[in-house]
């Protein structure tokens, strides 16, 4: 990690991949202000890295539903030197068919994986580029790669980070800001009893950062993204995730 700023900025830091982001840069020096909802549950990590490390830490309550989501962070972070964004907290992954979501919550899923996300990575980038350098991690998802039938616009909203994420490795770099894309494949986490396990997901994301646009985790899920974009026509692809996809339906 080249840009040892002083502090990192963690969405979605109490459980699953935000938590180890947390962990390992903690290790790695950075203070860190750590936001999801549960207040409660924020304090205990901010202590138990404090106190581990030796960091400063600062908690950020906020829900990112909310509308003044903004404000509120602003508001907490604007005295922080924000050299590191992981922005990693995002709508909940479902498994279900498309007719049978309700409006409100294909709204939320694409407002929270596009606008929010968008908000947030303007605001990280405008003061890192004030400040001469930063790095920032856009956790999307391998089914942000190849589209999933029965996942439709959670997929679909992924792809938007994807391709946001890409374009702004690239631009970035004008103003001395790594940007890297990571689309884990599944991953244990708060919701997920399997997959990789978070650990090796972290450290592929902080390895390749300021190397490349996007990186994903373990072979199994790089080979996969590679034979369903590469080795199959578009329609062969969409045909065998939905193939798979409508055995794992209730
Ligand atoms: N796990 C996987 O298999 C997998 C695969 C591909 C991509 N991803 C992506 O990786 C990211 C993290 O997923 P995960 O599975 O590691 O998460 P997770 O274990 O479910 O943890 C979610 C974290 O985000 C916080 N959070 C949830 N909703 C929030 C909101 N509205 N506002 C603020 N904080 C919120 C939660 O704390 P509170 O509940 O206290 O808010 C918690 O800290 C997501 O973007 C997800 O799409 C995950």
């Amino acid at each position: 990690m080249s840009h040892c700023g002083n502090w990192a900025l963690v969405t979605g830091s109490t459980a699953g991949i935000g938590r180890e982001f947390a962990s390992q840069l903690a290790a790695a020096g950075f203070n860190l202000a750590l936001l999801a909802r549960d207040a409660s549950q924020l304090q205990a990590q901010c202590r138990e890295l404090a106190s581990a490390r030796g960091i400063d830490t600062r908690a950020v309550p906020c829900d990112l539903n909310d509308s003044d989501f903004l404000s509120i962070i602003a508001a907490a972070t604007d005295k922080l030197p924000i050299a590191f964004f992981v922005n990693n907290a995002g709508a909940e992954s479902y498994h279900g068919r498309f007719l049978d979501r309700t409006v409100a919550e294909i709204e939320s899923c694409l407002r929270l994986n596009t606008l929010v996300q968008l908000r947030l990575i303007q605001h990280f980038a405008q003061r890192m580029k004030m400040a001469g350098s930063g790095a920032i991690i856009q956790v999307s998802s391998i089914a942000g790669h190849i589209p999933l039938p029965f996942m439709a616009e959670y997929s679909a909203s992924k792809a938007y980070q994807l391709t946001l994420g890409e374009a702004l490795y690239y631009e970035l770099k004008d103003h001395n800001i790594d940007f890297l894309t990571l689309s884990p494949g599944a991953t244990k986490s708060r919701r997920l009893n399997y997959g990789m396990e978070p650990r090796p997901v972290v450290r592929a994301a902080l390895a390749a950062l300021g190397r490349q646009p996007n990186v994903i985790p373990g072979w199994q899920n790089k080979w996969s993204a590679f034979k369903h974009r590469h080795l199959k026509s578009r329609r062969a692809a969409v045909s065998s995730m939905g193939d798979f996809q409508r055995t794992q339906l209730q």
